[in-house]
C-alpha cells in the first residue's frame, strides 16, 4: 500500500528499533520458497518511538546487512508501525464506489486524523457493504509522510530500491493468510510483540476487525534487568536470551523478567477487553504471538493464563519451504521474530 516506486521481485525488510529483519521468498506455483532470511542487531539508540534518530548508523546496519546477503536484489519493501505515527480505523461511509472515495478521502478521512491532513499520506480498503443499506466499511490508514520519508530516505541512502512502504499490522496479516487456515467466524488476534511496541490486530474470518499499537514492548524486560542487577545493556540482553551473565542467576533473571511483563501484559488484557465491548463482547478463539518478546521463556504461557485465551508462538515459516543452503535450526530458534519480515516479502509492485 501507500507507495510504489520501482519494480519487481523484492527484499522484506522489517526495521526494528532493536533489529533489522530481512526475507527473500521466491513464488513459483502459488507456494513460497525462503531464499534467505537475516537478522541484524541494532544499538538502542538509533530508532525511539518509531522514529529514526541516528539515520547514519542505521544506514551502516543496512549496508552490512546487504553486503552479507547472497542476492542481487536491490528492492525492498519496508514498514513502519507505530501508534504516534500511523492511524488505522474502521470507519463507516456512504457506499460509493472505489474511485469515488479515491476522490473524497481527505475529506472524509480528516476528522479520525488527528494530525494535520496535508502532513499525512492516506489509504484506504473498502470491506464490503453493511448491514445497513447505503453503508459501507472502510478501513482508513494515514501515515505521517515525515516518518515515511525518514524511512525511504535511509534505505535509498544504503543502496535499495524501496518498491512499497507496507503497515507492520497489515504484514502481519499476510503472514498469517499464508500459513494458516482461516476458521470462518473465529476471532483471532496476531499479536507481535517487540523491543518497543506491540501491534495487535484482530482477524475475523481473515480480515482485519480491529487495529491497535502500543508502545509498550520487550525493552521494559531489559530496562529492569539492568536497573536490578546493575547491568550494561548488553548483558541484560544475553541474560534474556538465557545467555550466562557474571553474578547472575537465570533463576533471578527470570523472577525480575516476569514482574516486567506484568505492564505488558495489563496492556494485552485492556485492549482485548477494548475489543469486546466495542463488538457486543465477541468471543476470542487464538491468539498467535510473534515478536521478539515471543522467545522469553515461558511468556507465551503467561499471555494465555492472564488472557484466558489459548496463546500459541507464530510460525511464520510453516508452510513455506526452505531452500537447501538455509540453517534450518537458527531459522527455528528465532522465526517469531521474522513474521513482519516475512509478510512484507510476499507483497508484489502492484499490490494494495
Ligand atoms: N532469544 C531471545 N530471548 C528473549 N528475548 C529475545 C530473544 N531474542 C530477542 N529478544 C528480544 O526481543 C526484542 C526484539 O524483538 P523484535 O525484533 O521483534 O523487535 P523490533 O522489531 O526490533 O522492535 P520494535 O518493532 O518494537 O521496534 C528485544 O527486546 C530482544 O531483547
Ligand atoms: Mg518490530
Amino acid at each position: 500500500m501507500l507507495m510504489f516506486l520501482g519494480t519487481k521481485n523484492a527484499l522484506g525488510i522489517d526495521i526494528g528499533s532493536s533489529y533489522i529483519k530481512s526475507v527473500l521468498l521466491k513464488e513459483a506455483k502459488g507456494s513460497y520458497e525462503l531464499e534467505q532470511f537475516d537478522l541484524h542487531s541494532l544499538s538502542p539508540e538509533l530508532i525511539v518511538d518509531g522514529s529514526i534518530i541516528d539515520s547514519l548508523r542505521l544506514i551502516d546496519s543496512l549496508k552490512e546487512m546487504i553486503k552479507k546477503s547472497r542476492t542481487s536484489t536491490k528492492n525492498a519493501v519496508i514498514s513502519i508501525s507505530g501508534h504516534s505515527s500511523v492511524i488505522i480505523k474502521k470507519i463507516t461511509l456512504p457506499e460509493m464506489s472505489e474511485e469515488e472515495l479515491s476522490e473524497s478521502i481527505k475529506f472524509e478521512a480528516e476528522q479520525y486524523v488527528p494530525f494535520d491532513i496535508d502532513d499525512v499520506s492516506l489509504d484506504f480498503q473498502i470491506l464490503g457493504p453493511k448491514e445497513d443499506p447505503g453503508q459501507m466499511d472502510v478501513i482508513l490508514v494515514a501515515v505521517k509522510k515525515d516518518v515515511i520519508n525518514e524511512y525511504l530516505t535511509v534505505v535509498k541512502e544504503a543502496g535499495l530500491n524501496p518498491i512499497i512502504v507496507d503497515i507492520d499490522s497489515f504484514a502481519l496479516e499476510n503472514m498469517y493468510g499464508i500459513n494458516y487456515e482461516i476458521e470462518p467466524d473465529k476471532n483471532i488476534v496476531l499479536l507481535n510483540i517487540g523491543a518497543s511496541a506491540i501491534n495487535m490486530s484482530i482477524l475475523k474470518n481473515g480480515v482485519s476487525v480491529f487495529t491497535r499499537d502500543s508502545s509498550l514492548g520487550s525493552n521494559i524486560h531489559t530496562e529492569s534487568l539492568q536497573r536490578e542487577f546493575n547491568l550494561s545493556y548488553e548483558n541484560a540482553e544475553r541474560l534474556k536470551r538465557g545467555e550466562p551473565v557474571e553474578n547472575v542467576t537465570q533463576e533471578n533473571a527470570q523472577t525480575v523478567i516476569e514482574a516486567a511483563s506484568e505492564e505488558i501484559l495489563t496492556e494485552i488484557v485492556r485492549s482485548l477487553d477494548y475489543y469486546r465491548s466495542t463488538t457486543l463482547q465477541e468471543e476470542i478463539s487464538e491468539i498467535i504471538l510473534s515478536g521478539g518478546c515471543a522467545l522469553l521463556p515461558n511468556f507465551v504461557s503467561l499471555v494465555a493464563e492472564r488472557a484466558g485465551i489459548e496463546t500459541k508462538i507464530a510460525e511464520p515459516f510453516k508452510n513455506i519451504k526452505k531452500s537447501r543452503q538455509i540453517d534450518s535450526v537458527y531459522l527455528e530458534e528465532i522465526a517469531p521474530m521474522m513474521a513482519v519480515a516475512v509478510g512484507l516479502a510476499m507483497r508484489k509492485q502492484g499490490d494494495r
